[in-house]
């Protein structure tokens, strides 16, 4: 298996490159750059060429230009885009080909072992996904830092926000506010399969900007897929110079034609072409998965609703904080009346306290590895639940039994640690509820506390996500 990586690396650039004859650009796929990292990533690569073959009358490929499509997979993949000097990082090397196009922590030890094991033979040997941004120590040792850990065992990324106005880092030595104007999170990593349906969708405005119906990254901060590009180039691959629009256009196109499966493809042609009603992407289900179906509707739809499972239901509001954030909450009541299991070490470690100051002067203080869309906006408080405390995007779920681990910082491990999640979410919003008065994520008729999953429900809805 190492062997295979260590020479299928010479092999994949004659790979891809026989994956695009006919399409006019080999010569493209002859640029160094483009080399793939292991003969597996080169074989997904050929696979993945097929999208740049027309498959319908209109010429075009799902939509795009297939010459866009083509180019955009070459872009995707490519270590060294011409012009633009980078730290030789390309898209794939984090939205991994042979990974559903997202990064697992497994991937990640995975692959800085095998680096390891080659720098042995050859002190050269390069991986791009190890770069000192991503490095525990980067802002201590900058580019000698060498502490892989959130990406090794957590798989995720550092992604920096400056604070807003209103909101102060707390310096763990002193507990007092600190001087520091910008902030790391740490963010897995997403697929982009299914992007083309799962960017703003029109609807359940929230009261604030950015993207008041919807966006891209795990907070909705940004509007369109070239945008997205521009972001990732300039931070994660550390381009100097500025990309041109059609290399962004291309990228949008070739992800506008990734989808977790046919089925989710011909929903998003429907949706192109205002067919109703809308096919329904599910596979054929067994008893079980139907009956887990109609929980999934009860107990999660509201939220993740929609054809796109990622549209919240009015009068569900659109953004949310499910608590999956690190350290998770603790009820102040004994006995507790919900207990979510504790962050591990490694993803603990990552929080940090902040000091917001609320529109009428008072301060408060909240710890947290990542506050979502308070970043962009520095809203926190009142009026709760419209304020944007750790507040998300509802992901799309299509695919997602092979793209464990969840949630933003990936601290649910597998689909049952989700549900069990879920379970002590439910408890605590009925826990919270003001004047015990159900809102509408927990309730159906406005009166009972009638979504959250019942115990004897948990096989059936987990049998049903299984199969999405
Ligand atoms: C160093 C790893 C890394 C690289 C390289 C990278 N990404 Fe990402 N990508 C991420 C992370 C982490 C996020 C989530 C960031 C956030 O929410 O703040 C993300 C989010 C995205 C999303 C949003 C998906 C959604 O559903 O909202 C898209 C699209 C995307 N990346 C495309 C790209 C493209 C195109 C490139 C190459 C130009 C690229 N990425 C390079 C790590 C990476
Ligand atoms: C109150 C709205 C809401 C409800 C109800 C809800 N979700 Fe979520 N879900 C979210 C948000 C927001 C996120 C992103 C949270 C994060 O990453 O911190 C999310 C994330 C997830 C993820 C992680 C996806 C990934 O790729 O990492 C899964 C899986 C999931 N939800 C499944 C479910 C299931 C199953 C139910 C029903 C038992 C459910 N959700 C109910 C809002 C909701």
């Amino acid at each position: 298996m190492e062997h295979e990586q260590v020479w299928g690396r010479r092999a994949s650039v004659a790979v891809v490159a026989a994956a695009l004859v006919g399409t006019g650009l080999t010569a493209a796929a002859d640029r160094p750059g483009l080399r793939t990292e292991d003969g597996r990533t080169a074989a997904a690569v050929q696979q993945l060429a097929r999208l740049g073959q027309p498959d319908r009358a209109d010429g075009l490929c799902g939509g795009e230009p297939c010459e866009a499509v083509i180019r955009g997979l070459l872009h995707f993949f490519d270590h060294s885009p011409e012009g633009l000097p980078s730290n030789g990082r390309s898209c794939g090397d984090c939205h991994m080909a042979t990974d559903r196009f997202q990064l697992s922590p497994a991937n990640a030890e995975r692959r800085f072992q095998l680096l390891q094991w080659r720098r042995r033979y050859d002190p050269t040997a390069d991986d791009p996904l190890f770069r000192p941004i991503d490095a525990d120590d980067f802002r201590t040792n900058g580019d000698d830092a060498s502490d892989y850990s959130n990406l090794r065992q957590n798989g995720l990324i550092r992604v920096t926000f400056p604070l807003p106005p209103n909101v102060k880092l707390i310096d763990p030595a002193t507990n007092q506010p600190s001087t520091e104007t910008f902030v790391d999170v740490w963010r897995s990593v997403p697929t982009v399969n299914d992007v083309k349906i799962t960017g703003p969708d029109g609807g359940n405005p929230w009261p604030r900007d950015p993207n008041r119906d919807g966006g891209y990254q795990l907070d909705a901060r940004v509007a369109t897929l070239q945008e997205q590009a521009l972001g990732a180039l300039t931070n994660h691959a550390q381009v100097q110079g500025t990309p041109s629009p059609q290399f962004l256009d291309d990228l949008h196109s070739f992800q506008r034609v990734l989808f977790t499966n046919g089925r989710v493809r011909e929903l998003s042609d429907a949706i192109d072409e205002g067919t109703t009603p809308l096919p329904d992407p599910d596979p054929r289900l067994s008893p079980l998965e139907q009956q887990g179906k109609i929980v999934f509707t009860r107990a999660c739809a509201q939220c993740h609703g929609g054809p796109r499972q990622s549209t919240p239901q009015p009068p569900v509001i659109r953004y949310h904080d499910i608590f999956a954030g690190c350290p998770r909450p603790v009820d102040t009541v004994t006995p507790p009346r919900f207990t979510y299991v504790p962050c591990t070490p490694q993803l603990a470690r990552n929080a940090r306290t902040y000091e917001i100051t609320q529109a009428n002067g008072a301060k408060v203080r909240r710890t947290t590895d990542d506050p979502g869309r308070a970043l962009l906006t520095g809203f926190v408080g009142l009026p709760q639940p419209q304020d944007d405390w750790s507040k998300f995007d509802t992901p799309a779920l299509r695919g997602m039994s092979r793209t464990a681990p969840y949630f933003h910082n990936n601290s649910a491990a597998t689909l049952s640690d989700v549900l069990a999640h879920y379970v002590e979410f439910f408890k605590r919003v009925q826990a919270n509820a003001p004047g015990g008065v159900p809102p509408p994520i927990a309730t159906t008729d406005g009166v009972h506390f009638d979504r959250a999953p019942l115990p004897e429900e948990l096989p059936a809805l987990l049998a049903y996500l299984q199969r999405l």
